[in-house]
């Protein structure tokens, strides 16, 4: 009997011990969990040796010590359990020893080309207006860059657009504006037609600071019946507000455009000296920013569109002579050097 009780002392104690391990054990990874396992639920864990003694506690004892035991089971199995949830939902991450709390390595991320910024907040504008996007090959025939836009083979407009030839065959070249985009789109489909086209254009020009052989262009055009020129001015007035401000004054200017008629050009005030003068503007208070007019019925006809049914408005402007002034970049080499410094500028604009 003192030899029973001297055994049941002695498991008591010791499942009081363990149960006291369990309760503080917390797993700090799979592997430590996987030693907790072992350790009490194995096949020659801690549980089963404890049940084992079992047959030690006299026949009158076995109930209570039985429930003992399956307690200490109990408490076992769900500290796994519960340890095995928390570790399996950090994903692993702690297999490797590393502290999940700390703030993870940044990746570096890259940023938008401030053209593309610039390029989309334009189209984002028109696209409020209902205008959709179109967009043309910079590879481009002579029908569609100039002989269909009212510039015919010795027209002398075609002087101010020369461009780089792909072939031996003068028909093939890198369009020098976005207008080629009006011409397909109209040859497309029927009136009415509403679409701001955004894209890369060529130039044969020497690259300085302030021009280069190749930069872009957003063209827009709305064909219907009954467009007039006061729709374009307000077109127009609606996007200098949204793009630059209340503040900002707009002058047209009559222009000359073989595809256009009337043609007109449109300046904004200077937004850096408020319209006194400056360098930027050349002193004259005033930033040019775009080319528009109405649509020559000749290339209405040349799209196979009746002029004496359709009027249209169109316009095309440059996209890295606002990037510029909005940035305060003082050269538009830089767009087009790939400078990571320079470039990361932009990042989180
Ligand atoms: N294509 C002209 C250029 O590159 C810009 C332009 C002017 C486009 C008037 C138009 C327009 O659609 O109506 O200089």
């Amino acid at each position: 009997m003192i030899h029973y009780l001297c055994v049941m002392v002695e498991i008591q104690k010791q499942i009081e011990q363990y149960s006291n391990e369990i309760n503080v054990f917390t797993a700090s990874d799979a592997d430590s969990l996987e030693q907790f396992r072992i350790r009490f639920l194995g096949v020659k864990g801690i549980v089963k040796a404890m049940l084992g003694e079992m047959k030690n506690v006299p026949p009158d004892q076995k109930k209570e010590f039985g429930q003992i035991m399956n307690a200490f089971k109990v408490l076992a199995e769900e500290k796994y359990n519960h340890e095995k949830e928390r570790v399996d939902a950090l994903g692993g991450a702690n297999k490797s020893n590393i502290d999940i709390t700390l703030p993870g390595n940044p990746l570096p991320v890259g940023s938008r080309h401030p053209v593309t910024l610039m390029r989309n907040s334009i189209v984002e504008i028109f696209q409020r207006l209902s205008f959709t996007v179109a967009e043309g090959p910079e590879i481009e025939d002579d029908w569609h860059n100039f002989t269909a836009l009212n510039l015919d083979e010795n027209h002398p407009a075609r002087d101010m657009q020369d461009t780089f030839y792909l072939s031996t065959d003068p028909a093939i070249l890198l369009r020098t504006h976005t207008s080629n985009v009006q011409i397909r789109e109209m040859e497309r489909q029927k009136p009415p037609i509403r679409i701001i086209c955004p894209g890369r254009v060529y130039r044969n020009e020497t690259i300085s600071a302030r021009s280069h052989c190749f930069f872009h262009q957003v063209e827009g055009l709305y064909i219907d019946e009954h467009v007039s020129f006061a729709d374009l001015k307000q077109t127009l007035y609606f996007f200098v507000k949204e793009m630059f401000g209340e503040d900002v004054k707009v002058r047209f200017r009559p222009s000359y455009f073989p595809f256009t008629e009337p043609s007109a050009e449109m300046d904004i005030s200077c937004m850096l000296c408020k319209g006194d003068g400056c360098s930027v503007c050349k002193r004259t208070g005033w930033l040019e920013i775009l080319g528009c007019g109405m649509v020559h019925p000749n290339v209405l006809k040349n799209c196979g569109i009746d002029p004496e049914k359709y009027t249209g408005f169109a316009f095309g402007m440059g996209v890295e002579r606002p990037a510029l002034l909005k940035y305060g970049i003082t050269d538009i080499r830089l767009f087009s050097e790939n400078d990571v410094r320079f470039l990361e500028q932009f990042s989180g604009i």
